[in-house]
């Protein structure tokens, strides 16, 4: 069993999809397994007026009977409490102060409390103003408050809302969530490049040709278009995820495993994101929205409830980023997202020079060409590994055969993995900020959409461009083939 923690958690939002889909779940599972047992409460909030009890039922409602027995998940939704809340009003939080107060008395909770923001990110700030104003701190225990994405929708707006928060709470207080550093094979990237000499003596200039990081989804933007309209791909996926992986796989090795020390690396790292002039932006970075599909069976995105019909939002981007700094001289990093795509898949390939094959004719080869070795790194669906190495073939002389090394997680291994929350949460409750972004972080990888942003926002794209159940645009093809490269994933059938 885990060692015990001692919190009292208050969400706000407590009614609301995240709360329900991932938090409740994710925090049965940390009872289940001892984190959470005597010592804890939930208050959630949220404008309704509901009462303990009926929060009780729905908590309980939002575990999965295949996670755990009726009577666990009831004593469980026992610890929880709520409050209703308007997050403008000062006597709420007063009164939601008494409440905290008198929850860490009856759990002795030793006034640890996690503040959780799952509300809409335009109360972010003004919930923070208030923990302060009417100070809801503790001075026994630890305070944290959690935020969700985004964070912000471009550097202005980012750090105002930093500002915000950081009149409450200090850096060392605040836990960005970015769910994506929550999954277990992204967490695993440091591991994979520093305990594995054969990668690590590699990972430069001198053996990597490219590096590519997919993150393709098959859904469209469903009942979200509301925030969707005002977002599109780039931030929605790139500013966040796409370039967290890309900083776990480009920065420096830290000194140590510590949270301080991987900030440090990924931070200096996003200091060295390009600078693109708009021509530049033209020449590396392409953007799609998705029609219907081949059949016409699914809707196009324009046709989708609460979307303009000439949207010029982008539900797919692809683009390549040169890091200017001397292990990675010359070498893309492509990046891509899509909704509506083929398959669902989150990737990382890394394709290695051939150059070293120069010491053989083609003739001795019976070839030409000898294909790259490639590593691909799988997020999900599946996780796992797969290294092509080239060898040959029994009874086949010298030619080259790439040989698939392979190794899979089976689906009782995956079924009993962690899921996201479940992992950031236990990073939570035991003060540990590795898997989550600093300030710094942030405004360093806003700077760098935003110049993309912009210019996009004054060119008109023709959309759409990509049918529904394909690999995106031809234009984003055609982003690696100017290069004499192409995508791993997409090009392998
Ligand atoms: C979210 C985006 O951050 O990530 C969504 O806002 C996207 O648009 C989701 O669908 C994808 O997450 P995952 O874990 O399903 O790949």
């Amino acid at each position: 069993m885990a060692k015990e923690q001692r919190v009292v958690f208050i969400i706000f939002g407590g009614s609301g999809d995240l709360a329900h889909r991932k938090l409740y779940p994710a925090l049965f599972k940390l009872y289940l397994k001892g984190y959470l047992h005597h010592h804890f409460a939930v208050i959630g909030t949220a404008r309704r007026p509901w009462s303990h009890e009926y929060f009780r039922q729905t908590v309980m409602e939002s575990i999965g009977e295949d996670i755990g027995d009726q009577e666990k998940i009831s004593s469980f939704a026992q610890h929880f409490y709520y409050q209703s809340h308007d997050v403008n009003d000062a006597a709420h939080y007063l009164a939601l102060k008494k409440l905290a107060a008198k929850l860490s008395q009856q759990y002795q909770s030793h006034g640890n409390q996690i503040f959780y923001m799952a509300i809409a990110p335009r109360f972010f700030g003004v919930v923070a103003q208030h923990l302060h104003a009417e100070n809801l701190l503790t001075t026994t225990g630890y305070n944290r408050i959690i935020i969700e994405k985004p964070f912000g929708r471009d550097v202005q707006s980012a750090t105002t809302l930093n500002a915000g928060i950081a009149a409450a709470f200090s850096e060392k207080q605040i836990y960005r969530v970015d769910h994506y550093l929550g999954k277990e094979v992204v967490q695993s990237l440091p591991l994979l490049r520093f305990t594995n000499p054969l990668l690590e003596a590699v990972w430069n200039h001198h053996y990597i040709s490219n590096i590519q990081i997919t993150l393709a989804e098959t859904l469209g933007v469903g009942e979200r278009a509301g925030y969707y309209e005002t977002a599109g791909a780039l931030r929605d996926m790139i500013q966040n995820h796409a370039l967290q992986i890309l900083g776990l796989l480009a920065m420096e090795k830290p000194a140590e495993f510590s949270s301080q020390a991987i900030h440090q690396q990924k931070e200096q790292l996003f200091a060295q994101l390009p600078q693109y002039s708009p021509s530049q932006i033209e020449q590396n970075f392409v953007r799609g929205q998705y029609d219907t599909d081949k059949k016409g069976d699914q809707l196009a995105y324009r046709q989708a409830d609460n979307v303009a019909n000439d949207s010029s939002i982008e539900t797919f981007v692809a683009g390549k980023i040169l890091i200017n700094n001397s292990r990675w001289q010359g070498v893309p990093f492509y990046v891509r997202s899509g909704k509506r795509l083929r398959q669902k898949s989150t990737r990382i390939d890394i394709v290695f020079k051939n150059n070293h094959s120069k010491i053989f004719t083609p003739s001795q080869l019976q070839t030409s060409t000898v294909q790259p070795v490639i590593l691909s790194i799988c997020v999900e669906p599946v996780q796992g590994l797969s290294l092509t190495l080239n060898g040959t073939n029994p009874g086949r002389g010298l030619k080259p055969f790439a040989h698939k090394l392979k190794f899979q997680q089976s689906l009782e291994e995956m079924n009993n993995s962690q899921e996201a929350y479940e992992k950031l949460l236990i990073d939570i409750i035991q003060g540990d900020q590795t898997n989550f972004t600093t300030w710094n972080e942030q405004k360093l990888t806003w700077g760098f959409i935003d110049r993309i942003r912009e210019y996009w926002d004054h060119t008109r794209p023709q959309f759409p461009n990509y049918l529904s159940s394909t690999f995106g645009p031809q234009q984003s093809a055609a982003l690696l083939a100017q290069d004499h490269h192409k995508w791993v994933w997409g090009s392998e059938d």
